[in-house]
This record gives C-alpha cells, sequence and structure tokens, in this order.
C-alpha cells in the first residue's frame, strides 16, 4: 500500500502532475502545486463535475463567491464555535495528534488483524473456505471483532458527547504509542479550531480578524436570495460552486487526500421541507451515477453511512473510495436542514425565505448538500489509473489509464524523425487539431520513448507522421490502450478522434 503511495506521488512530479509547493525552499507541509499536465487534468475534471451540475440540470445554476466573507458568516454557519478537531500531544516527542484520528486508526488495526486471520485460514484450506462460516465461527476473530465493537461504541458515545477527557482515557487503554517517540505519556485532549485567521484593512489597530474560508457552501446560502431572485428560480433549485477552501489541519498525511489549501466542488439543492429525505436519496443515487460514469468499476466505490451526525444534518453519508491506503471519504452528502438559511437570517436580520407562488406560503427551504474535495477526486482517478503493465514481448511499460475526458493531452503528434520536411508535416496536422483538443507536439527521442511518455501521462492517441505521409497523406494512429495502430488518410483524423472521445 506504502509503496503504491509512494510511486504515484514520485509519477507525479516525474510527469509535471504535482509538485510539493515551494519546493526550493524543500517545500510547506501538506500543500501541494499542480504542474503542466495536473493542472489540465484538474481543469477536466472540475468541469466534467461542473458540467453535470449544471448543464445536465435546468434547475440547477452556479456562481463563484470571494474566498474571504464577512467574519459574521462564520459565527451564523458554527465554524467560529465548533469547527475544531480534539488534539493530544505526545509529551516526549512534541508531537501533536487528533485524538479521534488516534482511535480510528486503531479500529482500523482490529479490522487488519481480522483481515490476517482469515487470509491466513484461507491460505490453510485453500479451495474448501467458506469465509463467511470462518468469520461468524471462528473464536480468535470473535474476539477481535467484539473487542473493535465496544472500542467503537465508546468513541461515538464520546464524541457525540464532546467528552474530552474520555477520548483520553480511550488513548491510555488502547495503549496507543506515539509513533515518533513509542511512548504513552500524553497530554490532556483539547479542542483546536481549523479557521485560518487573516485581517482585512491596512492600519493594524482598525484592521478586523477574518477567516479563509474553510468550505465553499457558506458562499452558496449567503447569496440564496439574490440567486432565487435574480435567477427567478423555483424550489426545488440548486446552487453550484467549486473554489479554494482553506483548513488547518493536525493530521495531514497522505499527499494531496489532506490538505491545506484544497479546492471543493459543493452543490447545495434547496427543497421544501419535509421532502428532504426524498431528495437526499436523489442525489446519493445521482452522484453515484456521475463516479461510476468515469469507467471506474463500482467495487471501488461504497456509500458509508455517517454514525455520528452534524449538529445541523438529519441524514448524511460519504462516497468512500478505495484509495491506496484503503476505503476513505471522497465526497459527502448531507440533509442539511434549514439550518444555515436559518442562522443567516438570525444573524443578518433579512428575511431569507422563499415564498411558494402555488400556495401562498413561505418557508425557510431544506437543504441537501454534495460537497466533493476536488483534490481529492484527482488522487482517486490517477490511483486508479497508474499501472504497470507485461506486453506480449514481455516489456514492461508505465499506463495511465485515464478516463478519456479527463486526459490533460488527447493527441500527441509525433514526426518519426526530426528531419526530411516531417516536423514540417507534423506541424500542419498539429494546426488541423489544436483548436479541438489539447494537443502536445514531440520530436524529441525514439518513437518508441515517446510513445512510452505518452502512455505514462494518459494521451489516449498518438499521431505519427512518417515518410509515407508525404506520398500519401496518411498518418498512423496508435491507441493508449489497445496499442493497436491503423493507417488514416490525414483529413480523417480530426473525425476518427472526435468519434472516439464522444465530442
Ligand atoms: N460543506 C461541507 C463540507 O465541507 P466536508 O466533509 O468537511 O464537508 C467535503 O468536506 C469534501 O471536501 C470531503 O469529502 C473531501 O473530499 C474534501 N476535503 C475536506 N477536507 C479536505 C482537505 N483537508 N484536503 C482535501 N480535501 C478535503
Amino acid at each position: 500500500q506504502d509503496t503504491a503511495l509512494k510511486d504515484l506521488i514520485a509519477h507525479c512530479k516525474e510527469y509535471g502532475f504535482i509538485f510539493p509547493s515551494s519546493e526550493i525552499y524543500d517545500g510547506l507541509a501538506a500543500v501541494y502545486d499542480y504542474g503542466q499536465l495536473g493542472v489540465e487534468l484538474k481543469n477536466n475534471l472540475r468541469n466534467y463535475w461542473w458540467n453535470a451540475m449544471t448543464r445536465l440540470h435546468q434547475n440547477i445554476v452556479g456562481i463563484d463567491a470571494a474566498i474571504f466573507m464577512h467574519p459574521l458568516t462564520w459565527k451564523a454557519s458554527g465554524h467560529v464555535d465548533a469547527f475544531s478537531d480534539p488534539l493530544i500531544d505526545n509529551k516526549d516527542s512534541k508531537k501533536r495528534y487528533r485524538a479521534d484520528v488516534l482511535i480510528e486508526e486503531q479500529i482500523e488495526k482490529y479490522n487488519e488483524k481480522i483481515k490476517k486471520e482469515v487470509e491466513k485460514a484461507q491460505k490453510r484450506f485453500g479451495e474448501s473456505f467458506d469465509r463467511e462460516l470462518f468469520i461468524s465461527t471462528n473464536p480468535r476473530i470473535q474476539e477481535i471483532a467484539s473487542k473493535r465493537d465496544a472500542l467503537h461504541k465508546r468513541y461515538v458515545k464520546a464524541m457525540e458527547e464532546n467528552n474530552l477527557e474520555e477520548l483520553r482515557q480511550i488513548i491510555l487503554d488502547e495503549e496507543i504509542v506515539c509513533p515518533i517517540s513509542g511512548t504513552r505519556n500524553w497530554t490532556e485532549v483539547r479542542y483546536f479550531n481549523l479557521m485560518f485567521e487573516t485581517k482585512l484593512g491596512s492600519v493594524a489597530e482598525e484592521a478586523s480578524l477574518i477567516y479563509l474560508r474553510p468550505e465553499t457552501a457558506q458562499g452558496i446560502f449567503v447569496n440564496f436570495l439574490n440567486v432565487y431572485k435574480t435567477g427567478r428560480m423555483k424550489v426545488p433549485f440548486g446552487i453550484a460552486q467549486t473554489g479554494k477552501a482553506f483548513r488547518n489541519e493536525i493530521v495531514a498525511r497522505q499527499f494531496i487526500f489532506r490538505m491545506r489549501e484544497f479546492e471543493q466542488m459543493e452543490m447545495q439543492f434547496f427543497v421544501k421541507p419535509g421532502t428532504e429525505m426524498e431528495w437526499y436519496h436523489y442525489w446519493k443515487e445521482e452522484r453515484m451515477k456521475w463516479h461510476l460514469s468515469l469507467g471506474i468499476p463500482a467495487e471501488y466505490y461504497r456509500f458509508h453511512d455517517h454514525d455520528k451526525l452534524a449538529h445541523y444534518a438529519n441524514a448524511a453519508c460519504d462516497i468512500q473510495f478505495n484509495f491506496p491506503f484503503g476505503f476513505k471519504e471522497l465526497e459527502g452528502i448531507h440533509s442539511r436542514t434549514d439550518f444555515d438559511l436559518a442562522n443567516h437570517e438570525k444573524y443578518s436580520g433579512k428575511k431569507i425565505q422563499y415564498f411558494d407562488p402555488e400556495t401562498n406560503e413561505s418557508y425557510i427551504p431544506y437543504v441537501i448538500e454534495t460537497s466533493i474535495g476536488l483534490d481529492r477526486s484527482f488522487l482517486a482517478i490517477m490511483s486508479f489509473a497508474l499501472r504497470e503493465e507485461t506486453l506480449a514481448d514481455g516489456s514492461t511499460r508505465v499506463h495511465l489509464k485515464l478516463p478519456y475526458i479527463l486526459a490533460p493531452i488527447k493527441v500527441a503528434v509525433l514526426p518519426l524523425v526530426k528531419k526530411d520536411g516531417l516536423p514540417e508535416k507534423a506541424k500542419e496536422v498539429l494546426e488541423l487539431l489544436k483548436w479541438d483538443f489539447m494537443c502536445a507536439y514531440d520530436d524529441k527521442d525514439s518513437i518508441g520513448r515517446r510513445y512510452r511518455r505518452q502512455d505514462a501521462t494518459g494521451t489516449p492517441f498518438c499521431v505519427t507522421i512518417d515518410h509515407q505521409t508525404l506520398d500519401d497523406n496518411t498518418v498512423t494512429l496508435r491507441d493508449r490502450d489497445s496499442l493497436e495502430q491503423i493507417r488514416l488518410p490525414i483529413n480523417e483524423v480530426h473525425m476518427y478522434i472526435s468519434d472516439k472521445l464522444h465530442i
């Protein structure tokens, strides 16, 4: 698992997808920059989401709100008072950890133990092994599972009750050690707010404290009235937004999975109170369909219902993805009731209601939210796409099997050699294609090496210009996945590629 993630990080760096931020100064923890190919893939992914939301739904419109917002926004949303993690410090290593994450990892360890026992037995019994029967009857597994379940129950209760002392006690009782010092010498557990603060205004004494937004959703809520009125929207309707969000994450590991500066793609769907469960189920299915439309097999995804609902939610689940480090949250779908709009009404003193022309009633709509991390989706897709393959002739290649629609470069135009007029001819072909497809032109190195490079960056098609092209205006078109090569007249290449890419 670790190797898969390490290979992915190295690949992203080597081919210009992702670099550590300000790397010449040795980087900044949990902050990353997207390189020349990364930015294309990220833009494609954002557009794919945006189009699915806004173009395919007549009742969803987009906005782009500012990152800076009036500070009362975050009081109303509950972030000033409650957007915090429970932290614990190890007194020996002076390292800080999230108490909830330490406990969740411990629960995961029990699961790992069970998995190992099952694998051992599977090896021993071979063909005749009945997995379900073994799990439900083996005393050793029963013992581990009951410890795990007891821990889980105790943990959920402590989190629900905000019982920090109990969280600490669980860490002590479970004999969890600091991975750095190896000791169990812990401080008490304290809450730590995740919002970044900054000052607005140039004169220090008069400057007011503001926050970098920790989610894009509030930009939608505070614009509810504007959009509803100017867009003549009728409930049910949605507002979508993509943009940067900032959180001072303490556990910032696993590459771009958990970052301090990241991008969200969120949609708030406003519905009539009482209909929210129907819409919650609708959006669960709709979002899963969107993921599956990218062509990644269904077994990479699963729903995970929340054990512990946020104070504003009456139903919530995640869509989890099987990352190289296991199933983890990729997207959240939350039924947020009227919590946000009602609080903005309270704090702003403005009436934030919808007037229903059919019933002549005014009400505060309920909200179903879909919220996905753009960077986290990038990681999911890259981790699925990157593979090493052994070819028929025994050689290996690195193959980035990206969905066509997301591939940073759609077509590579390659003159076979850098002489005899082939580069000039290749540039003519490039001219025909570049208006509709992101193209790359490459005339360095042997053709084999250039193909390998395009395979490693996920380019679906390579068009090669050779000496025959000069005679009959045909080129070779090579397919990334099947490796098949066909010969086509130049004037058919555009149509062929459009067809394959469904553009
Ligand atoms: N408005 C609801 C909200 O922000 P969330 O579960 O805190 O909900 C939604 O975040 C999504 O944003 C997550 O499912 C994840 O994909 C992404 N996300 C959250 N924190 C992140 C971080 N530190 N780095 C990268 N992505 C993050």
